[in-house]
């Protein structure tokens, strides 16, 4: 059922621009329509002007008028988890309910490990404090 949004991730891993860490990261995520969006890491010159796959993603979703992300995909190579970091936890956080399963892959798009946004983003603030 999440083999698209995982086959997804895994091609925009590919385009991944990150000449200084080396580190390709692919993302994608489902909105509420069943649209799937992806996105890489793009580093920059001026290391802090780099941005996640995630954010990647997300910005795609927000282009082509999706409101809720209700499903990621996160994969990286490597022998740790590559988890989502803490500013794109709180990215994913403005766009999604706690409940919302993210799921982290190995490089060959094996599902490593399955967590809820609130696993990641325990006790979080969002949009919903400002209403
Ligand atoms: N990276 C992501 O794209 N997503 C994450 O959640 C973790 C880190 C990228 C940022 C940077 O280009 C590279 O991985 C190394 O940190």
């Amino acid at each position: 059922m999440s083999q698209d949004l995982v086959d997804a991730a895994k091609k925009a891993r590919l385009k991944a621009y990150a000449p200084y860490s080396k580190f390709l990261v692919g993302a994608a995520v489902r909105d509420e329509e069943g649209r799937v969006f992806s996105g890489c890491n793009i580093e920059n010159a001026a290391y802090p002007q780099g941005w996640c796959a995630e954010s990647s993603a997300i910005t795609a979703m927000i282009m082509a008028g999706g409101k809720q992300v209700t499903e990621a995909v996160v994969i990286g190579a490597g022998e740790k988890l590559v988890t989502p970091c803490g500013g794109c936890r709180q990215k994913l956080r403005e766009f999604a309910a706690g409940t919302i399963e993210i799921h982290v892959c190995g490089e060959d798009g094996s599902i490593r490990k399955t967590f809820t946004l609130d696993e990641l983003l325990p006790h979080s603030f969002g949009p919903d404090h400002l209403r």
